[in-house]
């Protein structure tokens, strides 16, 4: 595997690419391109080696997905050896494709990706194979043709969330005596085609297949914000009438809902109308659990940085990694003791 020296080359080259393509390298939004080229001197002066990490985001649509960028821009510092080129997509996956391109042109030494959707990767992935690019999926999954063409995968296991979701409205609905009535059921989908909205609708179907009490009326995309997760959730409101439990796909969503709900009159939470089940497990999200307003919550964790960082090592020193690596989660509900929990909450 080889080792990077951030010298004039890259980072001329780095700053062409800045001042052709706008605000786009993430340092740059912080330091100019004389700023830029000072630091060249500096890292030139120290001979430092970094290891160049290209990492496309999908956006910054949720709690959650902030908290993941923070994760890795902490992780992949100069202190701890890194030179890391970040590129927001803005939720398209038009522009991960071309940040992909661009750290293959700038010959970063790993491509770390985080998938808006799962297909329509295999060209750019062939691109980075022959151009002798490890590429490390993070977060959601990408399906190609070809597994050869990434390295691995470190992730959440969405099926399972989506599936611990569907349990656990059985268990609770079976502790409220309402397992022979009709539970009507909304969901305000993640993304459509992302592996996190896939894995959880999924999962949860499983269950909702064998309960014929659960009447789902409608899926919808909220595609994760908070603002989306409102407006349909309102639509939900105007079109349905006694919706007893919202499945919301994201915390954001679920805020979303909330405030949509509270409009509309009604309550929601542990002793409101309207039965709430949420994912990710923000603090923020912990903390509305604590008011009383979300019923449970399916963890989600955002701290992929220091996973991938642990893979990047391995792959330096010659290991082999796993190709599939889930991260282990839990879920949160209103019979727990939320004041703890939320303290130790890191994001
Ligand atoms: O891919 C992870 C999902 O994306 C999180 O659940 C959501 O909040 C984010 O936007």
């Amino acid at each position: 595997m080889k080792k990077m020296v951030v010298g004039i080359g890259v980072l001329l080259s780095l700053l062409l690419w800045f001042s052709s393509c706008g605000a786009r390298i993430e340092e740059s939004e912080e330091i100019s391109g004389s700023d830029l080229l000072k630091k060249e001197e500096e890292l030139a002066a120290e001979g430092e080696n970094y290891i160049v990490v290209g990492f496309s985001q999908v956006g910054s649509e949720s709690d959650w997905r902030i908290a993941s960028t923070e994760s890795f821009k902490e992780t992949f510092s100069q202190e701890n050896g890194y030179y890391l080129i970040f590129e927001d997509a803005q939720q398209k996956q038009e522009n991960q494709l071309k940040a992909v391109r661009n750290f293959i042109l700038q010959e970063v030494d790993y491509i770390v990706l985080d998938p808006i959707v799962e297909t329509g990767w295999d060209a750019v992935l062939q691109e980075a194979k022959e151009a002798g690019i490890p590429v490390i999926v993070a977060d959601r999954q990408v399906k190609v043709a070809d597994e050869s063409l990434y390295t691995c995968w470190v992730g959440s296991d969405f099926e399972e969330q989506g599936r611990r979701a569907g349990e656990w409205l059985e268990s609770y609905l079976e502790e409220k005596g309402r397992t022979s009535e009709e539970i009507r059921i909304v969901t305000l989908q993640g993304t459509r085609d992302s592996t996190a909205q896939i894995g959880r609708t999924g999962g949860f179907a499983q269950i909702l297949e064998r309960n014929d009490n659960w009447t789902m009326l409608e899926r919808r995309d909220g595609d994760f914000t908070q603002t989306k997760g409102q407006e349909v959730m309102e639509d939900f409101l105007k079109t349905y009438s006694g919706i007893d439990v919202v499945v919301s796909e994201n915390d954001n969503m679920t805020f979303g809902a909330i405030e949509a709900i509270e409009a509309a009159g009604k309550t929601c939470g542990p002793d409101g109308d309207v039965i709430i089940l949420s994912f990710d497990a923000g603090r923020a999200a912990l903390q509305a659990m604590a008011d009383g307003k979300i019923n449970v919550e399916f963890e989600c964790n955002p701290l992929l940085g220091p996973l991938v960082s642990d893979i990047i090592q391995k792959l330096e020193r010659g290991e082999e990694v796993e190709k599939l690596q889930y991260v282990k989660e839990t879920y949160f509900d209103s019979t727990m003791d939320l004041d703890t929990i939320i303290q130790e909450r890191v994001y």
